[in-house]
């Protein structure tokens, strides 16, 4: 039944007699035949009733455009299976599914708080992620009287989808599912800063009113580059009250907390039963077992941690070599490298304090939903400085739904007060969260400090801090040179906020600490593939545009065009356009870039910001050479590659581009905005950038 099995489900479903014939057939044949004898005339017979079938079925039609299909009606008998969020919704009651399409939590984070608030409104909610779910039921959603379902999705990369929303959009794109009856809303999380702006929320929405859904509110965008959370408190004010007018539903229930997760202390847990921040499998640290990937990171010992910064410069960049040797782990230039950090022991203790309570307590929080594909907020059980120290994000600014539950543990009204109205979507308790959390950067310790009042149990804090997410650097090597070693450029995250006090990076700044000559120095990493990529063929001809760490993919470019022209290879023009403040202080890799230039790999053009009275910046360089410009992308066919800040350099070198191509292509604004445009699409303009 090999073969059966991996038919269409419409198919296989339909009980053709195509089936059953096969079917009958592998039954008869077990007793005589050996398994290679069953495969093969099973297959036979398979095929000859297909053809008899397929034969039959012509004759038989009345007109050729009544061709036999299988039409998205099948979809109505679709069986539920494990995935089965309709079979779920239907036996707890609920009305109500959230789904969320996200990378680092936030669109999970904001798809919690909506299912949660439905119980308010009488619609009992679920939250759910697409990837665990059969999506093609989003037809039979009807089939639940007053039912909606809400998708809180991210954008990345060039417009894409998040991983976990990928086969859904891929679905919704490629499919004609009649969606007839599914009443639903978008909330889009993205980052102005980014070309393809809040894309994916924006596709979703249209998508699903073209196939036939009901649209019961607008499409909420929200910008991580300004404030997401009050885009998303904003949007919520006004879809709740679109929901009820919507269903009928009158009044809205009481707005009391609810605890999502029931805390048991362990007095005798056995060490070996204890997590010790594993990202999901018990002693995946001690026993590590390739694939590496987001949830079986490698334990990567740090075989290099060198300054690059002169002695002279105020920050501090790091290039640090990653020993993969013996790992099976692959990786190509351009490629990202995730680091999972840890949190600073002074901030988890000053906690453990405020709270009063000992860190060494080992704890399991249970979801009380007891539907919830997510049985725990972390891996559990573990103790309450693992969990502080490896799973929970300690240093981000709360968002308002945190301060909301945190303020029923202040014992002085005033302070209640002021947690609730930054609650608040009134404008007064929405500036105040601006100025008090945002601008003044405040995270949960500092909050703890400054309101020396609220004392909140630490189990309930544990379920309102967001999971701490790995970080990610774009890998600055080439595994042509270095096969056995990963190489990163991390700039040192260090500065003062408007209390007088220094923040520092979670990542950069336990990175720093890392060094060879005190062992272990182990680091939690996996590769994630990206699409920044060469040419396949080496004679074409590129420009990189680096400022700052956005030097690092292009090391391992450089390193791989260098290594391609001394094996003898035709090699276009490799042209990087490096910025930095000062020459003597963040010039990152002098020597090997100054080297590069003259063995004749590299054409190398330098902006140093800070030297003289006027800025320079490589936009100015790359103004100066609109001839040179043209000839790569214009005339040879050549790529562009664009890496570091997306807020202002990113736009501005994609400005300058605009302007190249048409004055030197003689186009008008549209055609030259079209023709870096197709140059996207051809994958031979492409970014690597982040804020
Ligand atoms: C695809 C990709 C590739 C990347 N490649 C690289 C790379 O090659 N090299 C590299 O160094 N980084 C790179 N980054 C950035 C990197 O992932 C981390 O964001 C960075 O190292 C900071 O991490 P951290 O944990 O040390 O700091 P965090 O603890 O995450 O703190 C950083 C946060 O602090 C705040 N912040 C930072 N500076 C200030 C300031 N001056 N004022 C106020 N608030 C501030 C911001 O909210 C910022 O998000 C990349 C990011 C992405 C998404
Ligand atoms: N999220 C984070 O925590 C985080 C961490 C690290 C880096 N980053 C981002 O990554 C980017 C690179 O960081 P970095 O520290 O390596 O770089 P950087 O040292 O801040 O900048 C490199 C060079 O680029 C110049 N520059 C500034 N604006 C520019 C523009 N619009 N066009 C061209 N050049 C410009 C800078 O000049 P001046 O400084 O003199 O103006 C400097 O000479 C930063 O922009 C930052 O936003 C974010
Ligand atoms: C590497 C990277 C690429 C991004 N690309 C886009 C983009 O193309 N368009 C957009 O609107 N937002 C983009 N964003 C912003 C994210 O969508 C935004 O931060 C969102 O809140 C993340 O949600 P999540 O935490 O649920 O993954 C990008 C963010 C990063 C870090």
């Amino acid at each position: 039944m090999i073969a059966d099995a991996s038919q269409p489900k419409a198919v296989r479903m339909s009980g053709s007699p195509v089936l059953d014939e096969q079917e009958s057939v592998e039954v008869f044949d077990e007793a005589l035949f050996s398994t290679l004898d069953i495969v093969l005339l099973g297959a036979l017979l398979l095929a000859a009733g297909w053809w008899l079938l397929r034969r039959n079925k012509q004759e038989n039609l009345p007109a050729p455009t009544k061709s036999y299909s299988i039409q998205p009606t099948a979809y109505t008998a679709l069986v539920p299976s494990e995935n089965s969020f309709i079979k779920k919704l239907k036996t707890s009651g609920r009305s109500l599914v959230v789904f969320y399409g996200s990378q680092t939590g936030t669109g999970e984070e904001f798809a919690g708080r909506l299912a949660k608030e439905g119980i308010r409104y009488r619609m009992k909610g679920m939250v759910a992620d697409p990837e665990e779910c059969d999506m093609e039921e989003l037809v039979n959603m009807k089939s639940i009287p007053n039912s909606l379902a809400v998708f809180c999705l991210a954008t990345y990369g060039e417009g894409d989808p998040t991983d976990n929303a990928m086969e859904f959009v891929d679905w919704l794109k490629n499919g004609d599912a009649d969606l007839n009856g599914l009443n639903y809303a978008v909330f889009g999380l993205g980052n102005k800063t980014y070309e393809h702006y809040n894309e994916v929320a924006i596709y979703v929405d249209h998508r699903l009113e073209q196939l036939g859904a009901t649209r019961v509110f607008e499409l909420g965008l929200g910008d991580d580059d300004a404030n997401i959370e009050d885009d998303f408190i904003t949007w919520k004010d006004k879809f709740w009250p679109a929901v009820c007018d919507f269903f009928g539903i009158e009044g809205a229930g009481e707005d009391v907390s609810i605890r999502q997760y029931k805390l048991t202390e362990h007095v005798d847990a056995l060490p070996e039963k204890v997590y010790t921040g594993e990202i999901a499998r018990l002693h995946s640290y001690k026993n590590q077992r390739s694939p590496y990937d987001a949830k079986n990171p490698y334990l990567a010992p740090v075989k290099v941690n060198r300054e690059l910064h002169g002695p002279t410069s105020e920050r501090s960049c790091m290039h640090i070599e990653f020993d993969i040797e013996g790992s099976t782990m692959r990786y190509e230039a351009g490629d990202h490298l995730a680091v999972y950090p840890v949190n600073n022991s002074e901030l988890v203790n000053k906690i453990g304090e405020v709270c009063q309570v000992d860190l060494d307590t080992v704890i399991t929080l249970t979801n009380t939903d007891e539907e919830s594909t997510k049985k725990h907020p972390f891996p559990c059980p573990c103790s309450y400085r693992t969990a502080l120290t490896h799973y929970l994000d300690i240093t981000s600014n709360p968002r308002t739904h945190v301060l909301k539950e945190l303020a029923e543990y202040c014992s002085d009204q005033a302070d209640k007060d002021k947690l609730k109205l930054m609650a608040s979507t009134t404008p007064e308790g929405k500036a105040l969260y601006q100025q008090w959390i945002t601008q003044e950067n405040r995270n949960i310790v500092h909050i703890l400090e400054d309101i020396p009042s609220l004392k909140p149990p630490l189990d309930h804090l544990c379920e309102l801090l967001p999971r701490l997410q790995c970080r990610y650097y774009s890998i600055s090597s080439s595994p042509k040179l270095h096969p056995t070693t990963i190489h990163i450029t991390a700039v040192v995250v260090e500065y003062k906020t408007p209390t007088g006090r220094i923040n520092r990076g979670v990542t950069t700044t336990w990175l720093k600490e890392k060094h060879p000559s005190d062992p272990p120095c182990l680091v939690p990493i996996f590769v994630r593939k990206s699409q920044f990529r060469l040419p396949t063929r080496p004679a074409t001809p590129v420009i990189m545009v680096g400022p700052g760490t956005g030097l690092a993919p292009f090391r391992g470019f450089i390193q791989e065009r260098d290594i391609a022209r001394k094996e003898g290879k035709e090699v276009g023009d490799t042209i990087l356009y490096f910025g930095c403040r000062r020459r003597h202080e963040d010039y990152l890799y002098k020597e090997e870039l100054e080297e590069f230039e003259k063995n004749g790999t590299l054409k190398l053009h330098t902006a140093f910001s800070r030297e003289q009275a006027q800025k320079e910046y490589v936009t100015h360089l790359l103004e100066n050479n609109k001839e040179e410009i043209w000839s790569v992308i214009g005339e040879k066919n050549g790529h562009i590659y664009i890496c570091g800040d997306a807020r202002n350099m990113a736009r501005d070198v994609h400005n300058i581009l605009v302007k190249v191509v048409m004055e030197r292509g003689k186009m008008t604004e549209m055609e030259a905005t079209a023709f870096i445009k197709k140059m996207d699409t051809q994958k031979r303009y492409s970014s690597d950038v982040w804020s």
